[in-house]
């Protein structure tokens, strides 16, 4: 069988940094991936590589048989791959529905039902109609989720999506995702808490210094010698 999502020997470099180093990695469609790693590791760039947000200096990242690898990032999204960003970014002068129908390909009608939906389904409904720029910070986070949920993909990269969100929104916004999950859609989740990581995610990736150092059950991951050196010396 073949794999959904492969990344294959990709590298970026950012001068004399290599912030990506050779990284191959597959996923498939039955699990719910983590990527984990201490600061600064290559865990956005990553993302940003796949989502056609950078470009590897070499690699090639292959969606549903076809490279990306060249692709900008509308043309990604369009096939059904999304990522959040790790700030969460909405346009702070538009409403919240305004900023969710911004990303919305169909209908207006069609647009504010499947908005409205997901706001309640995130417990968001009632900032619908505030600016976006009144929102606070964890908010903010859960409807720049939203957002790219709007695009309805089926491939879905998690940039730090639970930092900065209340603990209760947090158990939301999870099982959410699970029964999104359940509904086939794919996530692979960058989370700091390893408890989220180890919670949610079936099967996990581990960066340090842009390399693949680990990859595993979240169990088996957590307690890996060279995961757990690579974490040393940093204060989460
Ligand atoms: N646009 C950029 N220009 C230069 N260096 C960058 C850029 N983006 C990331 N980096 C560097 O690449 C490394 C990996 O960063 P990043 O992917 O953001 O790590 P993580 O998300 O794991 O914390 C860091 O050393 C960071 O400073
Ligand atoms: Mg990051």
């Amino acid at each position: 069988m073949s794999a959904k999502l492969s990344v294959e020997g990709v590298t970026k470099r950012y001068g004399a940094l290599t912030a990506v180093d050779s990284i191959d990695i597959e996923f498939g469609t039955t699990k719910k991936y983590g990527l984990i790693g201490p600061n600064g590791a290559g865990k956005t760039t990553l993302f940003d590589l796949i989502s056609g947000v950078q470009r590897p200096n070499e690699g090639e990242i292959i969606y549903d048989g076809t490279p990306i690898t060249n692709e900008p990032p509308h043309v990604i999204t369009e096939r059904g791959l999304a990522k959040t960003f790790q700030e969460g970014e909405v346009f702070d002068d538009m409403t919240v529905i305004e900023n969710l129908l911004a990303v919305w390909s169909g209908s207006l009608h069609d647009g504010l039902e499947y908005g409205e939906t997901l706001l309640e389904q995130f417990e968001m409904l009632h900032v619908r109609d505030l600016p976006a720029g009144d929102l606070s910070g964890g908010q903010t986070k859960v409807i720049g989720l939203i957002r790219t949920l709007m695009t309805q993909p089926e491939f879905v990269l998690l940039d730090e999506v639970l930092a900065g969100v209340n603990p209760t929104l947090q158990r939301t916004i999870l099982s959410d995702l699970d029964d999104m999950h359940e509904d086939g859609v794919t996530f692979v989740m960058i989370e700091h808490d390893i408890n989220a990581i180890m919670e949610f995610t079936d099967y996990v990736f581990a960066l340090s210094d842009g390399r693949l150092i680990a990859e595993g059950t979240p169990e088996e991951v957590r307690n890996d010698e060279i995961v757990l050196e690579s974490y040393l010396g940093e204060s989460a």
